[in-house]
């Protein structure tokens, strides 16, 4: 189609075709260059009149005149009257730049009368076309409000998607419309733009940021860039998504658990709730897991803590250097501190127990119904049973000279030392130190002649000291 109305347009030049298409109304004379229909008009109107009457129909004065409008129109004028027509050549702007009414400078040949323009008086910036002797018609400039004859000249619509003076320009293909079609002279479209693209020739794109019919649509928010730039007919951004989000518009954020750039990446498996859900940053929508923290919820609970948000403090009587506990569930990883219990190490022992995991029973000869004792060390809490002493009443009170003896394993060994002469356990290692002369677990071994003091701990006079020994021995 396009190709076929170039075509024409060339063939147009030699004025064969134009005359077959027979585009003027009767009483109009085909142009024989350009697309366009002329007429002689015969009342005399001032230049200005004379053009708003052709205006009146979408026309102007003629313009352009060359050769061929020039002989053509010499033709016509003999079967006139000696008369002078307007055309639309004229220097009322710029005096001596002579133009014609479409714009164009007058630059080709000219048809200037002998001695014109003169411009005289000053006062003469429109052209007539005057009777010359000559075949050709002659150009001489007069004043504009003088009455004469005028020629108008028509510009049909071009055929289909062309345009300009000989309709040998295609139109815009973005203009609006099944046929591209624009106007004749500025090659402005007539029906809009095609989706996409605006301005007067359609040939602008939307502007960025915008897009689709007449750029009315704004391009989604999530484009990525400051300016959401996206193409202008679909819409697709231009630079991809914002984190988060995807499609050709971006207008979807990422499913299921993703999100960052191009849904590349998963909310961490310790977002709280459903799904592990995450915003476009990856921050978890609804916390996190007990034990976690941060908003991606990707640090464990640190530093002795525990629990949701890490808020809950390991027990500080959590066993080992750190007191670690688990960052869930808050129980305590190397145990507990002596003397507690229990998975976070919270509880005290009970009263009659003590020591590590409580493992311990307080000693059967602590004092009181319950036999209480120290959680930690064990120490009876009131006191101990009759005839017992120590801290844990782990040891046999003898009473020097007075405990009566029911059988020898009642008694420590004579040469316990200290003050209350205990040992462990009734016949176990004495609790102190020996009596000055003895040494051994049990005391039973009697120092090196040198040797005196309790342990045999130093040398010197070989007199024993202290005789409470000899004392227990008399009571055995
Ligand atoms: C569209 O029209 C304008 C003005 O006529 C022109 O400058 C431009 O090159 C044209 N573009 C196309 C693609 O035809
Ligand atoms: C487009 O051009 C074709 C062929 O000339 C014509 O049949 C059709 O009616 C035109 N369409 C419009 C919308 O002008
Ligand atoms: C843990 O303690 C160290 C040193 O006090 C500190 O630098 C770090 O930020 C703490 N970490 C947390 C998660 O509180
Ligand atoms: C205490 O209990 C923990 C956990 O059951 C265990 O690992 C640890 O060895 C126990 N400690 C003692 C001293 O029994
Ligand atoms: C248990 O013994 C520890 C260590 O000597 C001490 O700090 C604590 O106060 C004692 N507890 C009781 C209830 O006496
Ligand atoms: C106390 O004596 C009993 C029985 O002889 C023994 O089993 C136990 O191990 C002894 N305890 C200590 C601390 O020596
Ligand atoms: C004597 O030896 C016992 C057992 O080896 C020890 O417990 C005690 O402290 C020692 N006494 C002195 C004064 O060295
Ligand atoms: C006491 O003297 C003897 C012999 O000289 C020596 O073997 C021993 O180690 C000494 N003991 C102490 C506690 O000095």
């Amino acid at each position: 189609m396009k190709k076929l109305l170039l075509d024409l347009s060339l063939f147009c030049l030699n004025c064969v075709l134009l005359k077959g298409l027979n585009f003027c109304s009767s009483g109009w004379l085909q142009s024989p260059t350009s697309y366009s229909c002329f007429k002689f008009y015969h009342e005399k109107k001032s230049w200005g009149d004379a053009r708003s009457t052709c205006q009146a129909f979408n026309g102007d004065l003629i313009i352009n005149l060359d050769d061929k409008k020039q002989n053509l129109i010499a033709a016509q004028r003999k079967r006139h009257t000696d008369e002078e027509f307007w055309n639309s050549l004229n220097d009322r702007k710029n005096e001596d730049h002579f133009k014609w009414l479409d714009g164009t400078q007058m630059i080709s040949k000219t048809y200037w009368d002998d001695d014109q323009p003169n411009d005289e008086h000053d006062n003469e910036d429109s052209i007539v076309l005057r009777n010359a002797k000559s075949n050709i018609a002659k150009w001489n400039d007069l004043t504009c409000s003088k009455h004469r004859k005028f020629i108008c000249e028509f510009f049909p619509d071009c055929p289909g998607n062309t345009f300009g003076g000989r309709c040998t320009d295609i139109c815009n293909l973005t203009c609006g419309g099944a046929n591209n079609t624009c106007k004749r002279f500025d090659g402005f479209c007539i029906n809009g733009c095609d989706i996409g693209y605006q301005g007067n020739t359609c040939d602008a794109p939307c502007p960025v940021g915008t897009f689709g019919d007449k750029c009315a649509k704004t391009c989604n928010k999530n484009c990525y860039g400051s300016q959401n730039a996206c193409n202008s007919v679909t819409g697709a951004c231009s630079l991809g998504c914002d984190d988060g989000y995807q499609g050709e518009r971006c207008e979807t954020s990422c499913p299921g658990n993703f999100y960052g750039p191009g849904c590349s990446l998963k909310c961490s498996v310790h977002c709280n709730g459903w799904n592990n859900k995450c915003d476009y940053t990856g921050k978890c929508y609804f916390g996190c897991n007990d034990g976690y923290i941060g908003e991606k919820c990707d640090e464990g609970c640190d530093n002795g803590t525990y629990g949701a948000n890490c808020l809950e403090k390991c027990s500080a009587y959590c066993g080992g250097l750190d007191r670690e506990c688990d960052s869930r569930t808050g129980k305590c990883v190397s145990g507990c501190a002596i003397g507690f219990k229990g998975d976070k190490c919270d509880t005290e022992c009970d009263k009659n127990k003590y020591g590590a995991n409580c493992s311990q029973d307080c000693s059967p000869n602590c004092a009181g119904p319950s036999k209480e004792c120290n959680s930690t060390t064990g120490e009876c809490l009131s006191g101990c049973d009759d005839g017992y002493e120590g801290d844990k009443c782990e040891y046999v009170a003898v009473t020097l000279g007075r405990r009566p003896r029911k059988n020898p394993s009642d008694a420590c060994t004579p040469f316990c030392g200290g003050e209350t002469k205990f040992c462990d356990n009734k016949t176990g290692p004495c609790a102190f130190h020996c009596v000055p002369g003895q040494h051994g677990e049990m005391c039973y071994i009697e120092c090196i002649a040198t040797e005196y003091k309790a342990n045999c701990s130093e040398n010197g006079s070989k007199e024993r000291q202290g005789s409470q020994a000899y004392v227990i021995h008399e009571l055995l």
